[in-house]
């Protein structure tokens, strides 16, 4: 089949030639405007919309956004097709132009893939267990400087707190120890200002000259600027550093063996930033609601959190890879607000799914956020529950491409592993040094970014534990935790 135009594909959503048709557009019961089509609705109440398109049609169904014709993929058998489809099918690259002015020319979405896949594959090192092993160590180095400052007892945003430490961690991780704690204030500002140029006009013209973008730009240069100092100093002093920016400088292209210039290395530091702190901040935040939304979860999760830590101050990497409970507790998190609800590529040529066919020029997506929700793969699903990762139910492993929230295939987060660890480190640290309890009354998502985290405030009242290791439940908690109801195993 050949390309076919927005305008051509909506007026004629019928069969081609090989019998096969174009995806549904969705029509009833939905806002669908001139010219924007389901731009706004999707913006407004994106899981809703794209909810409403399932029920209506199944795996496959078409949006108009702005004329862009999209299509929206749902369930196992559907992320499967999607995440298998090869790069010059389904790009990536295309889909997230609008990253290009943040991460930079000639770096990840602005490289011909197999470049992109080199520059990726340059962090590998950075990522493997003796490393990871080394993070961990930062992990509680940070929190432990940062809940210092909460005091004995307080109130706080449990999504600003989850933000600023994993800004920390990341800046330590990312940058090194000099920079994060000299230059992290001013990291966080610039960071803003480069958060500041993504948005929906940048989806589509990434470079119109608007406040926004300029502040963008000169983001970006003053961050390539103290990326080169750090590099410039290492060089000098030959100072080796494990953190990620130590990694790239000593990284090599295979064909001419040139070593990454400033510019990448700032580039791929940026993609890394973006990719893992803000969805690392969203889980942290949601994890914490939830268990206190749900307060029979806290007795295993202390019992646990005894069992590992009982004595020990520090947090290693194997104390919290045996910390299954908790990671369950994440499991369930990821599955019921995956930080990303959307997952993006543009068809540069046809893909046929089923009986249909997604024409070339169309955006394609899966949506982490109505997968998981499928009963189909998932027992009531509504539910928070989980002990649905918990042998023997072990509802994950039943169904491959269920769960998605890293995504899938050979665009598969590269992160996973390191934010599991850091999110546990969190929780862990806030387990055994508070009784929480939550303030505001069910936080929300929202909607109105790319990353979805709960609408602020969301605040949490904390009082400090006495002695560190004597995490068994407070009376107060275990009578609320017989309140509620059938807990199942976790
Ligand atoms: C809770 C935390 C995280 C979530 C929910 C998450 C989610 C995702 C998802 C859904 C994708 C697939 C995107 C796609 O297919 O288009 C992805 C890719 C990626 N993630 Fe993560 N991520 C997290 C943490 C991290 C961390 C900590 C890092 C870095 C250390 C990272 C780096 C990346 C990179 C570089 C990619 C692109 C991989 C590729 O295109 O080949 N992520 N992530």
């Amino acid at each position: 089949m050949s390309s076919t135009s927005p305008s051509e594909s909506v007026s004629s959503a019928t069969s081609n030639a090989a019998g096969r048709t174009l995806p549904p557009l969705l029509r009833k019961n939905v806002t669908s405007l001139p010219l924007l089509g389901h731009a706004l609705a999707l913006k407004q109440k994106p899981v809703q919309l794209l909810h409403e398109g399932r029920r209506q049609f199944g795996e496959v169904f078409a949006l108009n956004l702005a004329g862009q014709m999209t299509a929206v993929l749902s369930g196992p058998k559907a992320n499967e097709a999607f995440f298998r489809a090869p790069d010059d099918q389904f790009s990536a690259k295309e889909a997230y132009q609008m990253m290009v002015p943040v991460f930079g020319k000639g770096v990840v979405y602005d490289s011909p893939p197999a470049v992109m896949d080199e520059q990726l594959g340059f962090v590998f090192p950075a990522l493997k267990d003796s490393r990871l092993r080394t993070y961990c160590t930062y992990f509680h180095e940070e929190c432990e400087r940062y809940f210092q400052s909460w005091g004995s007892e307080g109130t706080a945003d449990i999504y600003t707190t989850t933000n600023e430490l994993t800004v920390f961690i990341a800046s330590r991780c990312l940058l090194g120890r000099d920079f994060r704690n000299n230059l992290s204030a001013r990291f966080a500002k610039l960071y803003h200002d480069l958060q500041g140029g993504i948005n929906l006009i940048a989806f589509f013209a990434p470079q119109l000259p608007l406040p926004a973008f300029r502040r963008r730009d000169k983001a970006r240069a003053e961050i390539v600027r103290l990326c080169s100092q750090i590099t410039a100093e290492r060089r000098r002093t030959g100072v080796v550093e494990e953190d990620f920016i130590q990694t790239l400088m000593s990284a090599r292209y295979k064909h001419d063996d040139r070593p990454l210039t400033d510019d990448e290395i700032t580039g791929l530091i940026l993609a890394l930033l973006f990719g893992g702190q803000h969805t690392s901040a969203v889980m942290s935040a949601w994890a914490v609601i939830e268990l206190l939304q749900h307060p029979y979860l806290l007795p295993p999760l202390l019992e646990e959190q005894q069992t590992v830590m009982g004595g020990k101050s520090s947090l290693a990497m194997d104390n919290i890879r045996s910390m299954v409970r908790l990671e369950r507790l994440l499991n369930e998190t990821e599955r019921t607000h995956p930080p990303l609800i959307m997952v993006m590529r543009k068809a540069l040529r046809d893909f046929t799914f089923d009986k249909y066919v997604i024409p070339k020029g169309w955006v394609a997506m899966v949506s982490p956020a109505v997968s998981h929700m499928i009963p189909e793969a998932w027992q009531n699903p509504e539910r928070f529950d989980p002990g649905r990762f918990a042998p023997p139910r072990e509802e994950h492993k039943k169904t491959n491409y269920a769960l998605i929230g890293f995504g899938g295939g050979k665009h598969r987060c590269i992160g996973m592993a390191f934010a599991y660890l850091q999110v546990r480190a969190i929780m862990s640290y806030l387990l055994r040094h508070f009784e929480l309890e939550l303030v505001s009354r069910e936080p929300r998502p929202d909607y109105s970014g790319f990353v979805i985290g709960p609408i602020q405030p969301c605040l949490v009242r904390y009082r400090r534990r006495k002695a560190q290791a004597q995490v068994v439940p407070a009376d107060r908690t275990a009578a609320a935790a017989t309140q509620t109801q059938t807990p199942s195993a976790l």
